[in-house]
């Protein structure tokens, strides 16, 4: 695996913490948590105050990459689009240590924190935010386009949108698909825009898009079956990667949703712009599959999972599918299923499907821990790694051009609506103790694996 890129992953709301330090301005999660009075990121992992020893810390474990994002209020102060010099500054300086150490950034320019002076006139419901991204993306190739080689456009659109705008668990809570379709809309012009100042500027390097991906099995093969897959799949998958990717909305999806919504906020001189400017490769963020069966009886309902209490998520969308639990399979505590050859058989469809270069941009497994040890030992995050490198491996062998591995997350962080208690890092922050980090077992296992190429990889077929 030569020329393969190993490391973890973090987003800027997730870890930088100085939530309103050198001129960074609010965000719609900093404006959302403090309303609602929730458990919030303003200092995370103090990222912003240690991305040295963090970064160091990447170096001696092994890996050779770091994928983070880049916060949008840190680095446009307005609506006009002026820009704060001490967030270019910023990350300018992470850019640099990055390359000090040998680790390869990939960048993300949007991971969820939309400045709130954009949430104030309706997000991502306000088209006026599509050129106002392609600005911070032009500001950010500008600035930092020597230092990068690697740009993702969105981290997963499906997630924040679906999440926001029709399921309302993220802000703006909104439970309306008129509204999650605009909001969807917007994201996906807004990317290909991104992509066509990316390719009209002649920047080097590549240009992609990073989805939550969530590949689909039905219970049988009946017809009903199969169509509520495809359901499932165009609800969770399809309306992201064919756009991005093949420069088309899913057809079928959007003759349904013409039936019962109004799309005349679809322009065609945009849908222009997002054939042609599609993608060079995609990110898959790898959590669980999702298993699902028809479901035309009763209402729909959306229930999620952030207390950690096991059972409690629910996904059953009236006339399109259900999401139902694979009795043989075992759970997160947030009910996350536990299934490697999900992602072996999604890598294998994906790159049949789209035929670019994939990187596996997120994996890992959430758990309360206790970090006050002086090492924490997490077999069960070896185990789970193990078992989906194995995956990501086995894809490979069977021809998939698969080019890097980021484990989420690089150091323990703020898990949005879970707070910090449900760690995914690969170092321990202990954030009831000065944020003092200390690598967990599965930060040295990991260097193993890296050292060797994957050989210490205990493989099988799946
Ligand atoms: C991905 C996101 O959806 O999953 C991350 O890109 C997120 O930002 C990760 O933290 C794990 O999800 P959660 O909700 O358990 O933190």
């Amino acid at each position: 695996m030569d020329k393969f890129l190993w490391g973890g992953a973090t987003a800027s709301y997730q870890c930088e913490g100085a939530w309103d330090e050198d001129g960074k301005v609010e965000s719609m999660w900093d404006r959302y948590l403090h309303d609602e009075n929730l458990e919030n990121g303003d200092v995370a992992s103090d990222h912003y105050h240690r991305f040295e020893e963090d970064i160091r810390m990447m170096k001696e474990g092994g890996q050779n990459s770091y994928r983070f994002s880049l916060s949008w209020p840190r680095i446009i102060r307005n609506r006009e689009g002026d820009v704060n010099e001490k967030g270019i500054a910023f990350y300018k300086k992470l850019l640099a240590t990055c390359h000090e150490y040998g680790i390869e950034p990939f960048v993300t320019l949007y991971h969820w924190d939309l400045p709130q002076y954009w949430e104030d006139t309706g997000g991502w419901l306000d088209h006026g935010v599509c050129d106002a991204f392609a600005h911070f993306a032009k500001v950010c190739f500008d600035n930092f386009g020597d230092q990068v080689t690697y740009w993702t456009t969105f981290n997963e659109p499906k997630w924040f949108v679906v999440n926001g705008y029709f399921i309302g668990n993220y802000p703006p809570c909104l439970h309306d698909v008129q509204k999650t379709m605009i909001a969807a809309y917007n994201v996906m012009y807004a990317s290909a825009l991104g992509v066509k100042v990316f390719r009209e500027g002649g920047y080097k390097g590549e240009i992609g898009v990073v989805h939550s991906y969530t590949p689909i099995d039905g219970v049988d093969d009946t017809i009903e079956t199969q169509i509520a897959m495809r359901n499932a799949d165009n609800y969770s998958n399809n309306w992201v990667l064919d756009t991005a990717v093949l420069g088309e909305f899913p057809i079928d999806l959007i003759t349904r949703l013409s039936k019962d919504y109004d799309i005349s906020f679809i322009k065609a001189e945009e849908l222009r712009i997002i054939k042609k400017f599609t993608v060079d490769y995609i990110g898959l963020n790898y959590y669980a599959r999702a298993l699902v069966k028809p479901y035309t009886t009763g209402e729909t309902q959306l229930i999620f999972n952030h207390t950690g209490k096991k059972g409690e998520s629910k996904i059953l969308i009236k006339n399109w599918f259900e999401q139902v639990k694979d009795p043989n399979s075992e759970f997160t505590q947030w009910d996350t299923e536990i299934y490697p050859k999900g992602l072996q058989d999604g890598l294998l469809k994906a790159y049949k499907k789209y035929n670019v270069p994939i990187y596996v941009t997120e994996n890992g497994v959430g758990v309360r821990e206790d970090v006050s040890v002086d090492q924490v030992n997490d077999d069960y995050r070896i185990s789970f790694m193990n078992d989906h490198i194995n995956a990501l491996m086995n894809a490979r062998d069977m021809g998939a051009d698969i080019r890097g591995y980021y484990a989420w997350s690089s150091f323990d962080l703020y898990s949005w609506k879970n707070g910090h208690e449900k760690r995914y890092g690969l170092v321990a922050v202990d954030f009831k103790n000065g944020l003092v980090r200390k690598p967990k077992a599965s930060y040295y296992w990991f260097k193993d694996v890296i050292t060797s190429k994957g050989e210490i990889i205990k493989r099988r077929e799946l």
